[in-house]
């Protein structure tokens, strides 16, 4: 996902004009998509204590090359892995490596292949072993607000509309909505414009207010909606990898991804699982 902060050469992409695409763009994310959603789909069954988060990324390295595709975060930024892997208070970017999976982890496994030049960007979350009550309400809470916010998405409604169906469900849970990450464009640019907020408006600590643009979606728009939800506070710590986003109180943060395109009632999911494995347990 994108970091909501502006640096130096990202500000033309951020305040750049969202792009429109045609019959042979939505072919394409069609493509891309499907092959990201195979590999969350492969990797479902390889979930389980004992694992590493690295034979996790390696699996899905070589199901992209496998498949005559590009690891989209290979090389991005200087990230080096085929996936995101987030445990437990790990809200995103979490990197792949020799840490074991215990039984009770839960994790979200984030994926953006390249196919013909087009990106297709996803993320589900997966458990090993059985995690606590409360974790899977986490979970379930926010598989159902990025629904709720694609369910938001036709012409004619606005990028505020999709924030305020995710944050009315998952503040109506008890939880918190991540404000510092958001979903973005894309097709042949991984993160492009618009930046989808996950919230409608919230109220800094300074009592400012923060409102989701009401830019107006049009059909053959491109983006992802990528909610990330705390089971405690919003707020958010990097670690000194600078890629490693955690809760700041610890607790526990969940995330779905989709990437998605704007049709003329409603919107198509171009990165649905084919397996039907949308959401653990699976
Ligand atoms: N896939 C992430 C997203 O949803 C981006 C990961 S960038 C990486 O936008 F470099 F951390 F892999
Ligand atoms: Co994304
Ligand atoms: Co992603």
């Amino acid at each position: 996902m994108t970091d909501t902060t502006l640096d130096g050469d990202e500000t033309e992409t951020r305040t750049g004009a969202i792009k429109i695409h045609g019959p042979e763009a939505f072919e394409g994310m069609r493509k891309a998509g499907r092959l990201a959603a195979e590999s969350l789909d492969m990797i479902a069954g390889e979930v389980k204590p004992g694992v590493t988060t690295g034979a996790l990324d390696d699996m899905i390295r070589e199901f992209v090359l496998d498949h005559g595709a590009l690891s989209a975060t290979i090389g991005y930024r200087g990230y080096r892995h085929a996936s995101c892997i987030s445990l437990n208070h790990v809200i995103c970017h979490g990197i792949p490596g020799d840490k074991l999976l215990k039984a009770g982890d839960i994790m979200n496994i984030d994926v953006t292949v390249i196919v013909d030049g087009w990106h297709g960007d996803t993320s589900r979350m997966y458990y090993a072993g059985e995690p606590k009550v409360k974790a899977r309400r986490l979970v379930d809470t926010t598989y159902d607000s990025l629904m709720a916010g694609i369910a938001a998405v036709k012409p004619g409604a606005t990028l505020r509309d999709i924030g305020r169906a995710i944050q009315t469900l998952a503040e109506g849970q008890g939880f918190s909505v991540v404000r510092d990450f958001c979903g973005h464009g894309l097709g042949r640019v991984f993160h492009d414009a618009p930046n989808v907020v996950h919230y409608a408006e919230y109220k800094d600590r300074w009592g400012g207010v923060h409102q989701a643009p009401d830019t107006e979606l049009k059909p053959g728009m491109f983006f992802t909606i990528e909610p990330m939800i705390n089971e405690g506070k919003p707020d958010v710590k990097l670690l000194k990898d600078n890629w490693t986003a955690v809760s700041r109180d610890k607790s526990l943060s969940a995330q779905f991804e989709h990437s998605i395109g704007v049709t003329e009632d409603g919107a198509e999911i171009f990165t649905k699982s084919p397996k039907g494995l949308d959401k653990p347990p699976y």
